[in-house]
């Protein structure tokens, strides 16, 4: 994807996140000089092997597994300190030294104790209405954020100037906390305390996100934008109100870290061969019984972050247009294909049919997505292992007129194809390709 003309770019899940961006993040960091995080926290799950060897991060960067390349966490990213702490120390003691390269925006806010405990005191209560929240107190962080009670990374410099703040915080957390039922309380001493063991490490790793990418590429580097989540759970391009609480779209990724959007030379959307998603609201292409174990099993589909089992469909070309538009995707990146290898028949939905009218629109309202019926195309399956393919020429023939109708419905070009989890697994599709 890099190129002299093409040195800054923006990878976004353009499904129900978990597409695989950890691994084509970490394809792409190869050339990169640096890799930031804009928005989201340690609800990610990104997954990357290297060698025999699996790494989960929540909050680092997926190019944090190539020692040159600068990690950051932009001023959109809400921050946990400690689950931060933990994981750089986790990396360090697998050999990955990170501190003396990881950045962490003045701006950045934090997930303190009293948003874990809302998060998940809300979501046990919401009984059936459940979102499905990963309870790491994202949305009660983003909601301070916006109503200007945050907590940011610069404020550790002062903590007794923060002591109101968390005060204020913590009072009305306990409010709610003994309406929802909850028996925890959030003690502003003890964050306090806590805050004062972490604050000098925090801060040793401060600094501006926006200026660090501007050297970057007003100097000769490559610098890849790296979304959470995915394009389907965007606070307001997503299925509302079944959402992540930040814009996880590719329109976020400048003002998350600080830099202007004329400054981004492109969009890469990673999508599954076929659709996932976790937590609840409407997935118009869910496969039951049988055939969804199956898919779940073949694509081990189980969260990086909770573990929850996810809910597998199949390919939806709707919801892949609709994140086309809405990240204007220059480049796809088609993630999993070899989880298909072994089905007779394959499964596309190109459009819906809601009260009797056939419609490739996503709807905007999630109950009218609830009741939507897939139109499917069927296409069949090419029945070999493609887990060796390192070419688009090598691919079965069966699955590149897969991919080709993929690619053709969302009018965005395949740029790479990923057949299994290892680094080396991936095909680079060249633009014009021959067939
Ligand atoms: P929250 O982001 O924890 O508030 O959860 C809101 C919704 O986003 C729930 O449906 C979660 O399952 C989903 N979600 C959050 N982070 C991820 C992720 O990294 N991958 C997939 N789903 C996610």
């Amino acid at each position: 994807m890099f190129q002299d003309s093409t040195r800054c770019i923006v990878i976004v899940g353009a499904q129900w996140g978990d597409e695989g961006k950890g691994k084509i993040t970490d394809v792409l960091a190869e050339q990169a000089t640096l890799v930031a995080r804009y928005q989201g926290g340690a609800n990610a799950g990104h997954t990357v092997l290297v060698g025999e060897e699996e790494f989960i991060l929540h909050l680092i960067p997926s190019g944090a597994l190539y020692p040159s390349v600068r990690c950051v966490l932009g001023n959109g990213v809400v921050v946990d300190p400690w689950t931060l702490i933990d994981e750089v120390e986790k990396l360090e003691a697998r050999g990955i030294g990170i501190r003396e390269r990881l950045l962490i925006s003045w701006r950045a806010h934090l997930v303190l104790p009293y948003h874990r405990m809302l998060d998940g005191a809300r979501e046990n209560l919401r009984g059936t209405g459940r979102i499905g929240t990963t309870k790491r107190g994202i949305g009660p962080a983003y909601r301070d954020k916006v109503a200007r009670a945050g907590v940011r990374v610069c404020d550790l410099a002062d903590l007794a100037g923060c002591r109101e703040l968390i005060e204020d915080g913590c009072s009305a957390a306990n409010m709610l906390l003994e309406r929802w039922e909850s028996e925890e309380r959030a003690e502003p001493d003890a964050i306090l305390e806590r805050l004062s063991e972490v604050s000098p490490t925090i801060l040793a790793l401060a600094g501006d996100s926006g200026d660090a990418i501007r050297a970057e590429l007003d100097g000769d580097g490559r610098v890849l934008l790296e979304g959470a989540q995915g394009s389907l759970l965007d606070v307001d391009h997503g299925t509302y109100p079944y959402v992540t609480s930040s814009n996880t779209t590719a329109g976020a990724a400048a003002a998350g870290v600080g830099i202007g959007p004329t400054r981004i030379d492109g969009v890469l959307g990673v999508v599954k061969a076929y659709t996932t998603r976790v937590g609840n609201g409407p997935l118009p292409t869910e496969l039951e019984g049988e055939e969804a174990e199956r898919l779940r099993r073949l694509g081990a589909e189980f969260g990086a972050t909770t573990g929850r089992p996810r809910r597998p469909g199949w390919y939806d070309a709707v919801v892949v247009g609709h994140a086309a538009a809405v990240n204007g995707l220059t480049a796809l990146a088609v993630t999993k294909l070899d989880v298909l290898d072994s089905f007779d028949e394959l499964r596309l939905g190109v459009a819906y049919e809601l009260d009797g009218r056939r419609s490739d629109r996503f709807p905007d309202r999630a109950p009218d997505l609830a009741r939507v019926r897939p139109v499917y195309e069927t296409t069949p399956g090419w029945g070999v292992e493609t887990a060796g393919c390192r070419s688009w020429e090598e691919l079965p023939g069966a699955a590149r007129d897969y991919l080709a109708r993929i690619e053709r419905i969302a009018r965005v070009p395949i740029r790479y194809v990923s057949v299994g989890s290892a680094r080396d697994q991936i095909v680079r599709v060249p633009i014009p390709r021959v067939a």
